[in-house]
């Protein structure tokens, strides 16, 4: 069985007895680093390997920016009909830092229009960026492209069928999507939980998990599981940098661990949403009238959590506050430490 370097647990395997070697070090001032083996570090270029999963019209230049400058990888997503936009966007973040971050290929929604597709790709590849992902489609469309431009792609996937598919196709590594996280998935989701041990026990690729993460506890979770990386969604979308309303914002922070619900979304492919009166209706058979056709102008601007649905992992009911980019990526960098020690200190006692 291949297996990638899994800097989580050839950490914990290994941390008794050369504890100050292996300790994160401290520096310019208060960041914390040591994940320079890290391969997801090394294949980004990013600080920590904690990328900020791409949303469509969420993932733009004042979140992305924000968790690039942080020392994370922000991504900028493309799905929108308009590569202007795009352009604009991606000035916009290399004018708020000179750190790293990526792009995202979202294949279902860009090879609807051939020559917007090309047009992307062409602009895309040409030098702008070191490190792309690409999702909802068969990689195959693109890798040849992408690694002959020099760029590494990770794929998203939800399933482990869909993990070895993408392997096949030549991918650097992979986003491994729970079924508790936000997003469009299949009717069957698969929980990070089993998902991520499944990939590892058969994929030799570095590992992102997505979903249920918001802090470095579950970072380090992801790593026993076998991830090198970690990717959140649900928590940078209740950030200060975030541009959706502040009742979106505030609906998140609200929400229990069982605050979400699985609704048919885009021609029948699953979405998970906030469960409001209105989801429980979706849910019950209805189709209200009231409901918004329109996510982004009626809750992401207008703030109307009543009749528009709110896309959230689970992992909404993990955050507990609005809080800037950066203090979330420091707490889970330090949080992650912390459980590492935490469980190292297992080892310890087990042998008094
Ligand atoms: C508001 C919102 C919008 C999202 N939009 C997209 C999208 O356009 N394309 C996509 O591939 N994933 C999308 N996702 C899924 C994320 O990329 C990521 O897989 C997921 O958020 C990880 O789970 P988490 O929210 O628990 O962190 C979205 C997630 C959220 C919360």
């Amino acid at each position: 069985m291949p297996m990638a370097a899994n800097q989580g647990s050839s950490g914990l395997a290994s941390r008794s007895g050369c504890q100050d070697k292996r300790r994160p070090r401290r520096v310019q001032g208060h960041k914390l680093i040591g994940f320079e083996n890290n391969p997801v570090v090394r294949h980004t270029g990013a600080t920590y390997p904690i990328l900020q999963a791409p949303m469509s019209w969420i993932a733009r230049s004042s979140l992305v920016g924000a968790v690039s400058a942080a020392g994370g990888l922000g991504i900028l997503e493309t799905s929108g009909r308009d590569l202007e936009t795009v352009k604009r966007e991606y000035d916009a973040i290399r004018a708020m830092t000179d750190r790293p971050f990526g792009i995202n290929l979202a294949i279902k929604f860009l090879k609807g229009d051939e020559a917007r597709e090309r047009a992307v790709l062409d602009w895309v590849l040409d030098g702008r960026v070191k490190f792309v992902t690409t999702s909802a489609g068969d990689p195959r469309r693109y890798v040849e492209r992408i690694k002959g431009a020099g760029v590494t792609v990770y794929h998203a996937v939800p399933t482990l069928e869909g993990a070895l598919k993408a392997e096949d196709a030549g991918v650097d590594g992979l986003v491994v999507e729970g079924g508790e996280s936000a997003g469009i998935r299949g009717s069957e989701p698969v929980h990070a939980m089993v998902l991520l041990q499944a990939v590892r026990e058969r994929v030799g690729l570095p590992m992102i998990a997505a979903g249920g993460v918001v802090d470095g506890r579950g970072m380090a979770a992801a790593f026993a599981l076998g991830a090198e990386g970690v990717a959140m969604g649900t928590r940078f979308v209740a950030s200060a940098e975030s541009r959706v309303h502040e009742n979106y914002k505030a609906a998140i922070v609200a929400a229990s661990p069982s605050g979400t619900v699985q609704l048919p979304l885009v021609r029948g492919a699953m979405g998970r949403v906030l469960k409001t009166e209105m989801a429980l209706r979706m849910m019950a058979g209805e189709d209200p009238p009231e409901r918004s056709r329109n996510g982004v102008a009626d809750l992401y601007i207008g703030g109307r959590t009543d009749i528009a649905m709110g896309s959230a992992g689970e992992s909404a009911g993990l955050i507990h506050e609005v809080k800037p980019v950066a203090a979330i990526i420091e707490d889970a960098v330090s949080g992650f430490w912390r459980e590492i020690d935490r469980l190292a200190a297992l080892r310890d006692s087990a042998r008094v």
